[in-house]
This record gives structure tokens, C-alpha cells and sequence, in this order.
């Protein structure tokens, strides 16, 4: 572990300086953090024959914990109303995969490896993206560490993706599937359901909706170079060279895709 709680400058916290619309995207990330520790149990089941494998996922997983009572800490600070642990067991009741299985639903191990490092590459993004974003200085220097935990963590996924490989064979077309399916259920399931459990105390869940809260806040904070990085890690991920023709246009397009659905959904709210 590279820092602890202890390393943040909690002093500094400016309440001046806060944006009510990141504070609820933090509440919603402290949850997808804190919850690692299921991912982290799962990996060890699907690598349960490769100790030094199953050490570096234990690893993994308390640095994902770590993030989670950092941001929570800045959330509560933020706003002292917030309950973490409510909140955290509304999103464990509502949000369920079987983390208890040994095998891995990506099909394979080179799959499962594909998709934690998509998770990865959305995580260092988005972190990145908040660093540049945020005004406060306390969250600020935590998704700046965050942001360097998460593309260490994407390293180290690819390292076992290669050795997977090694064993495996695995087409173009399989890794693109699984990549996209990791992404696809990101968004869908786990962000939009955290998002809800960490924002919402009555409201029933609507799928559609915190899909488009989530996305509204999270994206519109995004940069053409924010993308252009995600984009590259992703590419190298599935096989293909990050920066090619094909890694710039297939940039080009992701960024205007999600120019045009921020501008959509704030069109849509207003
Ligand atoms: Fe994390
Ligand atoms: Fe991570």
C-alpha cells in the first residue's frame, strides 16, 4: 500500500469550495470502492490454484477498500448527514452478482482479466477527470492518488492478462465481446444502482433514471484527453496497437459520443 488515510490532508478541507453535484457522485464511488472486497474474493476463487496470483488480488482489494473509506471520509465531511454504512447496505441488498463462484462469467481467465482491466481504465479516467475538476483540496489530492492506484492496478491486470494468454486463446472478436459487455454492464448495473443507494433514502429504483443522473454528473466532467488515455488503455487491453489510425478515430468517435449525450441529457433536464 502506497499511502493511508493518514497521508490526506484533512485539514484543508474548504467548504467553500464545494460542488453539491461531485459531492454525490463521491457518495455513489465510495460504494463501488468499498465493495472491492467482494471482487477481490472472487478473483482469489477463479485463481484459487495461483498463490502468488491470489496475493496481488488481496493486495488489490484493500488498496479498492482503502479508496472507499477515503472518499466516504471526504464525503462525510462534505456533508455530516451522509451514512456510509446505510448507504453501503442498500447498495450491497440492491446491487448482487455471484461473487462466491469459481469460475469466472467472462468465460475464461484471460476474459475475467480483459474485464478488470476495463474496470481498471474506467476508474483512472474517471479519477483523473475529478483531480482535474474539483476545486476542493482535499478531494482533490485524494482522486489524484486514487487516479495513480488505478492505472498501477490496470498495469498489473495486463501483466496477468499476457501470462493468461500464455495459456489460453483468445480472438480479437472474444476480447472486444468481453470488453465490451464489462463496460456496457458498468454503467448499467453497478454505477447507476450506487449512484441511487448512495443518493436516494425513499425513492424506488428507477434503472433509467439514475442511469442518466449518473451519466449527466460523470461524464460531463470528461476532457477530449481524458478519453483519448481510456481509449489507448482500452485498445492495448483487447490486442490492438493504442495508438494507431484506428485508436485515434475510434478516440474521435468516443468523444463525440459522449459530448452529444451530455449535451442530450442536460437537454433532457432542462
Ligand atoms: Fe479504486
Ligand atoms: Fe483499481
Amino acid at each position: 500500500m502506497g499511502w493511508t488515510l493518514d497521508d490526506i490532508p484533512w485539514d484543508s478541507f474548504d467548504r467553500s469550495r464545494l460542488d453539491p453535484e461531485i459531492v454525490k457522485l463521491v457518495r455513489a464511488a465510495s460504494l463501488v470502492e468499498y465493495n472491492g472486497a467482494a471482487y477481490a474474493h472472487h478473483l482469489c476463487r477463479i485463481f484459487a490454484d495461483d498463490p502468488s496470483f491470489i496475493e496481488t488480488a488481496r493486495r488489490w482489494g484493500e488498496e479498492e477498500i482503502q479508496h472507499g473509506k477515503a472518499l466516504a471520509r471526504w464525503a462525510a465531511l462534505a456533508d455530516p448527514e451522509f451514512d456510509f454504512d446505510a448507504a453501503f447496505r442498500r447498495f450491497q441488498a440492491g446491487f448482487r452478482v455471484d461473487f462466491d463462484c469459481a469460475t469466472s462469467r467472462r468465460g475464461s481467465r484471460s476474459g475475467e482479466m480483459i474485464a478488470r482491466c476495463m474496470v481498471e481504465v474506467g476508474t483512472s479516467t474517471y479519477y483523473t477527470a475529478l483531480r482535474d475538476a474539483v476545486h476542493e483540496p482535499v478531494l482533490k489530492e485524494i482522486c489524484r492518488r486514487i487516479a495513480a492506484d488505478e492505472i498501477r492496478h490496470y498495469k498489473l491486470f495486463y501483466k496477468n492478462l499476457t501470462r493468461c494468454l500464455g495459456r489460453e486463446q483468445l480472438g480479437l472478436w472474444h476480447r472486444l465481446r468481453v470488453a465490451a459487455g464489462r463496460i456496457v454492464e458498468s454503467e448499467d448495473d453497478e454505477l447507476a444502482y450506487a449512484y441511487f443507494a448512495a443518493n436516494e433514502n425513499a425513492a424506488a429504483y428507477d434503472r433509467k433514471r439514475y442511469k442518466q443522473a449518473y451519466a449527466r454528473r460523470a461524464y460531463g466532467l470528461c476532457r477530449e484527453h481524458h478519453v483519448m488515455h481510456g481509449v489507448s488503455l482500452i485498445f492495448r487491453a483487447v490486442g490492438l496497437h493504442p495508438f494507431g489510425a484506428l485508436a485515434r478515430a475510434a478516440s474521435r468517435l468516443a468523444w463525440q459520443i459522449m459530448r452529444h449525450r451530455v449535451i442530450r441529457l442536460a437537454k433532457a433536464r432542462a
